[in-house]
């Protein structure tokens, strides 16, 4: 069941989705040869304090992180580690949080130093396919407009669209329905109406996109070891076109 929100309960969903926002900002700014993921979990965790925001995702079927911390070839679900970050890798940072009752939910994947130029084409393509994708939250659109615009940006690029894991609706529940995976057929779908806010969260490999999930119970990596990116909004559904709830306003 699909659960619409009022333009009030919109508003209070964006304070949450602004204070996710705040955090990635700040946390971007972090990530650097030698800085550890255990140290931009310690950071997240403060920062949310501050706020008097819950991370979302700790304890969440007993997750263990508030972060998600994805290097290189791991998709989603990384856990923090102490092991130092070195200048070429990539880091996938996933986060949410529980504010006022609704959660905001937002990744971005980010270079660390100096990466190749093909992984920085690989970044960027999923930043945009992801952009792609929100530009079909439109009222009376079909959801899989939204998959089917996210797949096709991608894969004309050479790449792949992880299929085990999707987007999802979001609200007083960390994930509520629909089910948003980024690849479908445009006209398919749920008719998309004003109210509905949905998690729309692009993973995209490098070569394949077949994952597998470590002994951790957690991690997921690319089968073949290629590069990951994930890239992910809230974004609320209006009359007027969709409004981006994680994108960041001012810190
Ligand atoms: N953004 C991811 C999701 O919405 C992160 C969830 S991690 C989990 O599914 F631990 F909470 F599962
Ligand atoms: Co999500």
């Amino acid at each position: 069941m699909i659960i619409l929100k009022s333009p009030r309960e919109i508003e209070r969903m964006r304070v949450a989705c602004r204070m996710v926002a705040e955090i990635l900002e700040l946390l971007k700014s972090r990530v650097k040869p030698g800085i550890t993921t255990s140290e931009l979990e310690a950071f997240a965790n403060d920062e949310a304090r501050k706020r008097k925001a819950k991370p979302a995702f700790k304890g969440y079927c007993n997750y263990p992180s508030a972060l998600c911390c994805s290097p290189n070839e791991q998709v989603v679900h990384g856990l923090p580690t102490v092991e130092p970050l070195k200048d070429g890798d990539i880091l996938s940072l996933d986060f949410g949080i529980l504010y006022d009752d609704f959660y905001g939910d937002a990744a971005v994947t980010l270079p660390v130093g100096a990466v190749d130029p093909a992984v920085t084409a690989l970044l960027k393509a999923t930043e945009e396919s992801l952009y792609e994708g929100i530009a079909k939250a439109l009222p009376d659109g079909r959801l899989f407009d939204i998959s089917h615009a996210i797949q096709v940006y991608v894969e004309r690029r050479g790449y792949s669209v992880v299929r085990d894991f999707v987007g999802h609706g979001i609200g007083r529940s960390l994930h509520e329905d629909p089910q948003v995976p980024n690849y479908g057929h445009a006209g398919k779908g749920v008719r998309l109406k004003p109210g509905m806010v949905l998690a729309i969260e692009p993973m995209i490999n490098q070569y394949s996109y077949e994952v597998k999930t470590l002994d951790d119970g957690w991690t997921v990596v690319t089968n073949d070891g290629g590069l990951s990116a994930h890239f992910e909004h809230t974004v609320a559904i209006t009359e007027s076109g969709p409004d981006i709830l994680t994108r960041l306003t001012s810190v």
